[in-house]
């Protein structure tokens, strides 16, 4: 029984490095021709409202999306994947601030073409309704009540798309979640070695994420097929202290991309 409702943390630090990430991945997918396959194991609700009363609770959309969105409507040097989030939040969106924040689901089934192809996984019987209505429209995407891991395994390999990615993005509700996470990365690679694999980790006090981390580097992959990304925040007492994510086969320059983007934020 899955507890963990993203809702309440919609729109916080780790939410602006993950979908920024995500969509500096997509728009090198999206300069080639050549259609695609993208996985998201772990779609969560595909669009959040902020005005809700559980995204109201913690408020942690203060101190991510809300405290960079000013930044992100001024200036003419911003960078790309700044300006397409920055499109995709004020295109749902009329007045001063943000009510709806969109997830991976939702920003990748607004960017994917329609012979792209977009599988989004959500196993928690409440937040998956949620998820259906917000990319059912599409014609890339396809909503699934399934276990993400699972489904990963029999995605791939894909019979028809060579190219293409994966966003991993659990909840961690138990410390086993990453070893079992990396596992799951590690039998996918096997099958589908020129994939793209993105997984989201929190940094805590306990550091947890070396279970995820040390198998994941045991693979030995070069340099720039194994990229990893750390925004620490240094202002948390307690609690998460950091995001993290993980790339296996980033594309060529997007980490460079990213770099560029931090340091925007970081003005
Ligand atoms: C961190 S949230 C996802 C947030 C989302 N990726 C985004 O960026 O908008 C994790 C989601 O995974 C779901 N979940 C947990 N275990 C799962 C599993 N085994 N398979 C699929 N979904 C799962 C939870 O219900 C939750 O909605």
């Amino acid at each position: 029984m899955l507890s963990y409702q993203h809702i309440y943390h919609a729109g916080n630090r780790a939410d602006v490095q993950k979908h920024l990430w995500l969509i500096t991945v997509l728009e090198y997918l999206l300069k080639k021709d050549k259609n695609f396959l993208w996985i998201d194991t772990h779609a969560g609700r595909g669009l959040y409202d902020l005005s809700s009363d559980e995204a109201q609770k913690i408020k942690e959309y203060e101190s991510g999306i809300a405290q960079f969105w000013e930044s992100m409507n001024e200036g003419d040097d911003l960078p790309p994947s700044i300006i397409k989030y920055r499109d995709l939040i004020n295109a749902l969106n009329t007045g001063e601030s943000i009510n709806t924040y969109p997830g991976s689901a939702f920003i990748t089934a607004k960017m994917l073409r329609p012979k792209d192809k977009l599988y989004a996984h959500d196993l928690h019987k409440g937040e998956y309704p949620f998820l259906e209505r917000s990319i059912g429209n599409y014609l890339c995407a396809e909503a699934r009540f399934e276990d993400g891991f699972a489904a990963l395994k029999s995605l791939i390999p894909h019979k028809t798309l060579k190219r293409g990615g994966v966003l991993i993005d659990p909840s961690y509700e138990i410390k086993a979640d990453y070893a079992i996470t990396a596992n799951a990365i590690i039998q996918a690679h096997e099958k589908w070695p020129q994939g793209i694999y993105m997984v989201w980790y929190p940094i805590l006090d306990k550091a947890y994420h070396h279970d995820l981390l040390e198998p994941l580097n045991a693979l030995n992959l070069a340099n720039e097929d194994f990229v990893i990304d750390e925004w620490h925040f240094g202002d948390v007492e307690r609690g998460m202290k950091g995001t993290g994510i993980a790339i296996i086969n980033p594309p060529f320059q997007a980490p460079e991309s990213m770099a560029y983007v931090k340091k925007f934020l970081e003005q």
